[in-house]
């Protein structure tokens, strides 16, 4: 899907470390470091985190691409370190001679890549599928992003999101009473929230073939997001309640250019950029691992138990959305390079 801009991501949740290979990017490109620690942070936030935020505090080093603030046109590496690697060295261990099963577990986590993550990769540890499918790979993704974000900047373009509701609650002045309740009960909850991008170009993406449709992109860089159940353009969701006449964003001229009073379409029509603002919402379900443990199943000698519980989060609906910023910003470079190829930017 990526012909122009791509990158390649790896790293456990506690390895050493996260990287990512990107390219594609235009030489001369100011890379803001400190831009790129910003949007972390923004990652690390929200309220209803678990501990392992207060753990890593991360940072992105650049060890490719970039001289003296600007991109050169060859593959630009990012890495973060994983701070609570320090307390997992031995259980992360690369050497044979270091085997150990301390911290393995073999009860399937329900919500998580447990069940099928063992089967498809013969793992009999379900550390193993834990450490990678762990969201904590996004924090390299939201590096990325970042980067792609710079360029967009370049070009004028720039996003906000917002949470529209927490659990059930749509009422912004209580999504941390609303939180601080399930952490309570040892439970966990979802949300959803909406990601808009201004001062995009008519015509990104295309109707020609299926894969070329930018809301079909975006939906994929989005949904496969840990945890991400449902994504929509603009009001997509309620489309199926709204009639043809109240749905369709009419057509007018003022000062003689075209304009719209309405903005249903979340700014794509015929899988392209209308000019309009990129609408995007998305649902994520309730964090997976519980206080209160889910029942499921001991894979050593399939008894049924309850699940293994590991430090972790009550909402992260707020981090989840910085991701999905990062990811659409991914996409929209994509096409941006796809539409206005350049090997180098002033
Ligand atoms: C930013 C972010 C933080 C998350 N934190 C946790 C967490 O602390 N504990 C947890 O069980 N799941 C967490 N998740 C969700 C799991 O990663 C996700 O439910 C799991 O990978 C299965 O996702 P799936 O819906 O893609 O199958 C988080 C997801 C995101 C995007």
């Amino acid at each position: 899907m990526f012909e122009k801009f791509r990158f390649l991501t790896s790293g456990e949740s506690h390895g050493k470390c996260l990287t990512a290979i990107i390219e594609g990017l235009p030489s001369g490109l100011n890379i803001d470091v400190e831009f790129i620690n910003s949007e972390l942070k923004r990652r690390q936030q929200g309220y209803g985190r678990g501990g392992r935020m207060s753990i890593e505090s991360d940072t992105v080093e650049i060890t490719s691409g970039v001289r003296f603030g600007k991109t050169i046109g060859s593959p630009v590496t990012l890495v973060i370190y994983n701070k609570d690697y320090e307390n997992w060295q031995k259980i992360m261990s690369i050497k044979p001679e270091d085997e150990t099963d301390e911290k393995s577990f073999t009860a399937y986590r329900p919500g998580h890549a447990d069940y099928a993550g063992s089967i498809k990769y013969n793992h009999k540890d379900l550390r193993n599928v834990l450490e990678r499918s762990s969201a904590r790979k996004t924090a390299i993704e939201v590096a990325v992003g970042a980067v792609a974000k710079l360029l967009l900047k370049h070009y004028g373009i720039t996003c906000t999101s917002k949470i529209l509701q927490i659990g059930s609650c749509k009422a912004e002045d209580e999504f941390r009473t609303e939180i601080d309740r399930a952490k309570e009960l040892g439970d966990t909850l979802g949300g959803k929230f909406e990601i808009t991008y201004v001062n995009l170009p008519v015509g990104l993406g295309s109707y020609v073939h299926w894969d070329r449709g930018l809301d079909g992109r975006i939906a994929q860089s989005v949904m496969s997001i840990p945890a991400v159940k449902s994504v929509s353009i603009g009001d997509g969701e309620n489309a199926c309640g709204i009639s043809g006449k109240d749905f369709h964003d009419e057509i007018f001229i003022e000062n003689g250019k075209i304009t719209r009073k309405t903005n249903h379409a979340g700014g794509i029509e015929g899988g392209m950029t209308n000019g309009e603002e990129l609408v995007v919402r998305a649902v994520m379900k309730p964090i997976p691992t519980l206080k209160t443990p889910l029942a499921t199943v001991d894979s050593k000698n399939m008894t049924e138990t309850t699940a293994h519980f590991e430090r972790s989060d009550t909402c992260a609906v707020e981090a989840c959305s910085v991701v999905a910023e990062a990811r659409i910003a991914c996409v929209l470079v994509n096409e941006i390079m796809l539409k206005y190829p350049a090997d180098y930017i002033e």
